[in-house]
This record gives C-alpha cells, sequence and structure tokens, in this order.
C-alpha cells in the first residue's frame, strides 16, 4: 500500500483560468454568422469563444468589431463589413441605423419577411430550449410570425426619447448611456416624432410620446431621475399645446377605450385589434362562462371577451395600478358581466382571488410584463383546472419559462400565434394556448 504521507498529495490540476478576453474590445476577424438568438444578434464562434454579432443575418461572412467583452464564456461584435451577403439582406431605410448609431432598431438591414422568419426561429428556439418542447411539435414547426397591417415603418404609436445634457433628444446607442441625437425615428408615427424630436428639452432626462386614435399627440417631460414633469397636448394638426385631455381615447375591437396617458397600451397601431382577434379565438368563451383576465390594463382582452359570455357569466379583470383600473371601470361600464378588481397577482393573492371566486374560471387570459408570470403563478392557475388558459407574451423566453411551469402541471400547449407587433426591432409578440393534458 503506497505510504500516502510520503507522497505530497497530488494537487488537482487547475482548471484552465477562463480567459476573461479583455483584449478583445476593438479587435477585428472575419467571421461565418450562425443562427439568430434571442436579442437581436446573431452567434457566431472565433478562436472557440461565441461572438453576439449584431447587424448581420445568419449564414453571412463578415468581419466583426468586438465592442464588449466583460464575460468569460463570450464577447459583443458589430458587423462593420459584409463579404458575403445573406438574401434578406436590404438597405436600411433609416439613415440613423448602423454599427455605433441609434440603438432603437435590431433589423433595419434585414427584409420584413426575413425579420419575421428570425422572429418564428427565436420563438421556437426559446420554447424548446427554455419551454421543454420538442422543435417537432406540429405547434412549433409549423409556426409563422404574422404581420400587421400598415408596414414596417411608422407604426409606433407610443414611445420614450432620450435626452442629452445639451436638451437635444435622440434614442440611446445599443448598450450605451450615450443619446444618438435623431431628427426623425421612421418607425415612430410622424406625429409622435416631430412633437419630440423637432425641439430641445432642456433639463429632461427623457419625454415620453403617445398619439391616440384622434390624433392627439401627448409628450411627458421626465426629469433625470425619471419622475415626469410636465405634460404637453397637442390636438391633431394643431401645433398650439391645449389643455390636458385626462385620458387618451383609443378604438380598438369595435370599442372606444380610455387609457392614462401613461397608462399601457400597445405600442403598434394595429396590434390591439390583433390581439384581441387572436385570443378571442383562441379563447372561444361561451355564454355563462366565467373569464379571468390578469395582468388586465385598461381592460382591453376582459372587455373584448365580455359579450361572449352574456350577461349570464362573468368577466373578472385583475390589475395592478391604480390609474388603469380606473380607465377600465369606465371602459367596461356598459358590460355589467364585467368588473374590475385592483391587486397583485401573484401566488398568494392569486389564491386568495381563486377562493374568493368561489369556483373554477372556465378561461383564464394573462398578459403579463415582460418578465413573465413566473413558475409560482402559473403552477397556481394550472392548478385551477380551466379549460383553456390564453398567455399573450412580449417576450418568448418569459412565454418558455412559464410554459414549462404550466406543463410540468398537467397543461399542454395546444396553439400558438406570433405576430410581428414591432417590426425593426427584435422583439416580437406572442398568443399561447394551453389546456389541460389528457
Ligand atoms: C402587458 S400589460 C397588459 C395590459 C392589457 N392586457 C392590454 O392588452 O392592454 C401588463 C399590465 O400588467 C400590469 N401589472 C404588472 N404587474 C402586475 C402584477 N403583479 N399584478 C397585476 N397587474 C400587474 C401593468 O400595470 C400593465 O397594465
Amino acid at each position: 500500500m503506497a505510504d500516502r504521507r510520503r507522497r505530497p498529495a497530488a494537487r488537482p490540476a487547475r482548471p484552465p483560468r477562463p480567459d476573461r478576453g479583455a483584449g478583445w474590445t476593438g479587435r477585428e476577424f472575419e467571421v461565418t454568422v450562425g443562427p439568430v438568438a434571442h436579442g437581436g444578434h446573431c452567434v457566431a464562434r472565433h478562436e472557440g469563444r461565441v461572438v453576439f454579432v449584431r447587424h448581420a443575418l445568419p449564414g453571412e461572412r463578415v468581419v466583426v468589431r468586438v465592442t464588449e467583452d466583460r464575460q468569460p464564456g463570450y464577447c459583443r461584435a458589430d458587423a462593420v463589413e459584409v463579404l458575403e451577403a445573406a438574401a434578406d439582406r436590404v438597405e436600411r431605410p433609416c439613415p440613423h441605423s448602423g454599427p455605433g448609431r441609434c440603438g432603437g432598431c435590431d433589423w433595419q438591414h434585414v427584409s420584413w419577411e426575413g425579420q419575421r422568419r428570425l422572429k418564428a426561429d427565436v420563438v421556437r428556439e426559446q420554447l424548446t430550449r427554455l419551454g421543454g418542447l420538442d422543435a417537432a411539435d406540429p405547434v412549433l414547426a409549423g409556426l409563422a410570425v404574422e404581420a400587421l397591417p400598415g408596414g414596417p415603418l411608422r407604426w409606433r404609436s407610443r414611445a420614450r426619447f432620450a435626452v442629452g445634457r445639451d436638451g437635444v433628444p435622440g434614442l440611446r446607442r445599443h448598450r450605451s448611456h450615450d443619446v444618438h441625437v435623431l431628427d426623425d425615428c421612421p418607425i415612430t408615427v410622424e406625429p409622435a416624432a416631430r412633437a419630440v424630436l423637432s425641439r430641445r428639452w432642456p433639463g429632461a432626462g427623457t419625454v415620453d410620446v403617445a398619439v391616440d386614435s384622434a390624433g392627439t399627440v401627448t409628450t411627458t417631460r421626465l426629469d433625470r431621475r425619471g419622475v415626469p414633469t410636465s405634460t404637453r397636448v397637442l390636438r391633431a394638426g394643431d401645433d398650439v399645446p391645449a389643455e390636458p385631455a385626462g385620458r387618451a381615447g383609443r378604438h380598438a375591437a369595435g370599442r372606444d377605450w380610455e387609457v392614462e396617458g401613461t397608462g399601457f397600451w400597445q405600442v403598434h397601431e394595429a396590434a390591439a385589434d390583433a390581439l384581441v382577434g387572436a385570443v378571442s379565438a383562441l379563447a372561444g368563451v361561451r355564454p355563462g362562462e366565467t373569464v379571468l383576465d390578469l395582468y388586465a390594463g385598461a381592460g382591453l382582452l376582459g372587455g373584448a371577451l365580455a359579450p361572449g359570455v352574456g350577461e349570464s357569466g362573468r368577466v373578472v379583470c385583475v390589475e395592478a395600478d391604480a390609474e388603469a383600473c380606473a380607465a377600465a371601470e369606465v371602459n367596461l361600464g356598459d358590460l355589467p358581466q364585467a368588473e374590475v378588481w385592483q391587486g397583485e397577482v401573484d401566488a398568494e393573492g392569486l389564491t386568495g382571488l381563486l377562493e374568493e371566486l368561489g369556483g373554477v374560471p372556465d378561461v383564464v387570459v394573462l398578459d403579463p410584463p415582460r418578465a413573465g408570470a413566473g413558475a409560482a403563478v402559473s403552477r397556481v392557475l394550472a392548478g385551477t383546472g380551466a379549460r383553456a388558459v390564453v398567455y399573450v407574451a412580449c417576450d418568448p423566453a418569459s412565454l418558455g419559462r412559464d410554459v414549462a411551469a404550466f406543463t410540468g402541471a398537467g397543461y399542454r400547449l395546444a396553439a400558438l400565434r406570433a405576430f410581428d407587433a414591432f417590426p425593426m426591432t427584435a422583439h416580437v409578440e406572442c398568443v399561447a394556448l394551453l389546456v389541460p393534458a389528457p
């Protein structure tokens, strides 16, 4: 037997120190661009490291310049020269877009159809990797991202612009606090872009702008801490500021809706109609049913489903924000079957709400913020046994994580639609139908 005391214990070989690649920032090299990834970039590899490349397309041969190198496993880079272009590459319609310029858009260099193919790939990848679904699942395999009416430009009816220390407005550069000065933003509806970008905003940090269905433009100036300091209202076709109008008016799903100036409403002018159509078709509500509309905002989705359940049914809209609840009360005032509950959607609150409801909801609609509902809320909802859960998601990663929670709790993904509600950007809106698994 070996004398262990005499032999110094062999120290386990130290794993090689991860190459933090501190020197890569600013380096230029050629890569062949691999698949698209969530976040508006594609994946390439160089000297054993992953490089997230912006301004490129899968299959292209490009020269990249490394823009950020802070993580051992990967670095970020911009394609600065295209050696072999993909078929979907086009001239950028916006002169402000491109490496090192405005960071507002991700896919200006891609045809509109090509953008939708990229987004479909991202949704499929997130739902397989994070959602645990099989890529061959027909729901995923058949997914196509649907265009909304109006084309890829001038669709944005709400925006937040940044303001430099000199008071000049623009948008931030990608992953930077620097403001890229703009004279126009071609994805923003023209009156909104003009209201913000045609003047200076001394002392402001950001400016929010929204245009309602009547063409009234509301700008809200926020200071450098993000606190709103003043609001200015311009009625359609009028350059003279008017009295604040209170809530903005929106028209969607055949109804008029009031929304708080800073309250949530879909950004794309055609998105509310498209989402209402998809949610209504997937929910298929019947007279007498009970519907839960969680994260209800001003009541858009619950209000659209209420006629379907009729006066013998019930729609309970749950929303945390007091002003949104006040708007929802007004919006749903003519629908006696609809009620608005102010409160946080979390696992505990939801359990209490379900007890108060005193029965299983037939249909649950949820439209959470970007982070998703989370596993705990998803599991409580799956525990209700509702015959249909219609999940509206603006982030396919969050949707993927929550779908995994639902499938782990006895539901399956029965249908999925996706909409290009944010052309030129990497964002995509999904509507998923989850039903109890047999
Ligand atoms: C994506 S919006 C959806 C609004 C609405 N469904 C629509 O289509 O207009 C998300 C809404 O959830 C609300 N919200 C965020 N976190 C919440 C929470 N924990 N509980 C309840 N509502 C929440 C926000 O105030 C916002 O109105």
